[in-house]
């Protein structure tokens, strides 16, 4: 098993839950009660946030207070709307995503004001390992994915584990965003690239 997904030595730390275990950052197994009933928790409120109707702002408003980690004045979702779990998502005010957004949020995932997401984007926190011993004995870890203020991120898009895109910044439909991404460029393609600042 390579060292990134060793379980740490038993002695002489306390042994501590996979819980605490993923929110460090370190090598988990999901499989876990209290992960599954955060996860059973997340998808219920989810299903219900995905049931609601477009006019009934309201609802969607107190359920997405409900299921994410801090949500500012004036975000709109629009379903259908994917987590793992919701407390590890953060969402500045005037964020819009539209249908499809998958958040896989576990690791942080945070998202600054005034956002613009499109269509279809997945924010991939989560990895497994490459290696096929420790992937079959479900071993996993996840780094956070930030994006800045103001940022567009076109139909699509794919951000990977541990990106951050500084604000302003374009990223152009169908891309994969799989290294960091400085503030007031366009970049598009896969793996995605700057084609100009702005
Ligand atoms: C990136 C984008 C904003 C255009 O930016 P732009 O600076 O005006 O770029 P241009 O159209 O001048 O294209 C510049 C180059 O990038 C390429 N390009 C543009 N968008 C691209 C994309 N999404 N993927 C790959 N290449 C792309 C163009 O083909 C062009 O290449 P060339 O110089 O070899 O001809 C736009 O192409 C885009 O992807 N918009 C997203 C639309 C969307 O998702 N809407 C849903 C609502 S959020």
């Amino acid at each position: 098993m390579p060292e990134q997904f060793l379980p740490d030595p038993v002695m002489p730390r306390p042994a501590r839950s996979m819980k605490e275990r993923m929110l460090a950052g370190e090598p988990y197994l999901a499989s876990d009660d209290e992960l599954g009933e955060l996860g059973l928790r997340a998808q219920d409120l989810a299903d219900d946030y995905n049931a609601t109707r477009s006019r009934d702002g309201s609802e969607r408003r107190r359920l997405l207070g409900e299921l994410l980690g801090s949500v500012g004045e004036g975000v709109e979702i629009r379903p259908p709307f994917r987590v793992d779990y919701g407390f590890n998502i953060r969402i500045g005010a005037r964020t819009f995503a539209n249908w499809g957004l998958v958040a896989a949020d576990v690791a942080a995932i945070t998202i600054g004001e005034d956002v613009q997401i499109g269509p279809n984007v997945q924010l991939l926190t989560p990895t497994h390992p490459v290696e096929p011993e420790p992937r079959r004995q479900k071993w996993e870890a996840a780094r956070p994915i930030t994006i800045g203020d103001n940022v567009w991120l076109g139909g699509g898009v794919i951000v990977l584990p541990g990106v951050t895109i500084g604000e302003n910044t374009v990223v152009g439909a169908g891309s994969v965003v799989v290294r960091d991404l400085p503030a007031n460029v366009v970049a598009v393609g896969n793996p995605a690239s700057v084609i100009r600042t702005i």
